[in-house]
């Protein structure tokens, strides 16, 4: 039984506990859920916003080295020019009511596009059940960033059954596998990184393109469930521009916490540089914590790094004494925007 008195920060924690587990039960919805036959797609394009998008970027970042197809990630109303009525899209939004997704979701529809929804309902449930499109539910009464693991679980598979990409099967088998014997350690691994970063400005660096969204889910999580500004960038780019930036203005340079994420496929010049970087700029932070991924497949390695990442904001928000699961200002901008329209 729930315990009704449980914070709001247990409860994220909770659900951040539970990504191996909603992988494997969206896994399992995905391989039975009628989407139709697997197509000849020139593309794939997925659109989300927040919560509802690092999922897709995430296995934009999986598929880079494995698929032949462009896979875009759609944050904005408007879709690229590249999809056509050759173009696998898929709509993602938790709610069903980001005003972005839908526009998106109208845009791919008039481009002829074969589309899939996955949402927990809403207007897109709807309108996407209406014009005979498949829908693909996910469980709903979480915030959007918690169920990462149905969401991203349910696009993969469905991108894996429609002969977008190889089988993924093994790989999320032994994410969840890794997650479940692991994520206790983890979180007490979390706590003391959490420590470290408490009152300071956390920068975290990816170190390989699998890694992007990584980075950027760590950012997410930082900024919306511990309340923290986060700043991201992406090694080697980051060498050739922000190493002169770094730590200036002079204040908050000593306040940086510089969190870099490593895997086995960072190029091994691109750790010498992450090194040479760090001794360069030491006067500009205040500490450095290199985090490598942890398993065999690069599912697995990505999601060691997700849930840690998850933890670490959850932890963050405990010793900043703020709810994890409150974003009012996300909350007060769509009421405003909302009204706006009406
Ligand atoms: C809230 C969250 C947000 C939402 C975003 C889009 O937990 O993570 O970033 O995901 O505002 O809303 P949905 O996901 O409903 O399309």
């Amino acid at each position: 039984m729930k315990d009704v008195s449980q914070s709001g920060t247990d409860r994220m924690l909770d659900l951040a506990m539970s990504l191996p587990e909603q992988i494997e039960q969206a896994a399992r919805t995905a391989c039975s859920a009628n989407i139709g036959r697997p197509g000849r797609f020139d593309a794939v394009a997925v659109a989300g916003m927040g919560g509802s998008g690092i999922g897709a970027k995430i296995a934009q970042g999986l598929l880079l080295d494995e698929c032949q197809l462009p896979v875009y990630v759609c944050s904005d109303y408007d879709i690229p020019a590249a999809p056509s009525a050759k173009t696998l899209f898929v709509a993602v939004s938790y709610s069903g009511n980001t005003e972005e997704t839908l526009s998106a979701y109208a845009q791919a529809r008039r481009r002829g596009c074969r589309i899939i929804a996955i949402t927990s309902g809403g207007e897109l449930g709807r309108s996407a059940a209406m014009a005979g499109y498949p829908v693909i539910g996910v469980p709903g009464g979480m915030p959007p960033r918690a169920a990462l693991g149905h969401l991203f679980a349910t696009l993969l598979v469905s991108l894996e059954r429609l002969g977008v990409c190889e089988s993924q099967q093994r790989g999320l088998e032994e994410a969840v596998r890794l997650m479940r014997s692991r994520r206790k350690s983890w979180l007490v691994r979390a706590r003391t990184i959490a420590k470290h970063i408490d009152g300071r400005l956390p920068i975290v660096y990816s170190t390989s393109r699998m890694l992007d969204a990584v980075a950027d889910r760590w950012r997410c999580q930082f900024n919306e469930n511990a309340g923290v500004l986060c700043h991201t960038n992406l090694l080697p780019e980051h060498n050739h521009n922000e190493i002169v930036g770094m730590g200036r203005p002079r204040h908050p340079g000593r306040n940086a916490v510089v969190i870099a994420l490593l895997d086995r496929e960072t190029h091994p010049r691109t750790r010498y540089r992450l090194e040479s970087v760090l001794d360069i700029t030491e006067e500009a932070y205040y500490l450095a914590m290199q985090i490598e991924s942890k398993g065999r497949s690069r599912l697995a390695r990505i999601f060691s790094l997700v849930m840690l990442g998850d933890f670490v904001s959850v932890e963050l928000a405990r010793l900043a004494g703020k709810d994890a699961m409150e974003i009012n200002r996300i909350d007060e901008l769509k009421r405003r925007m909302a009204q706006k329209r009406g």
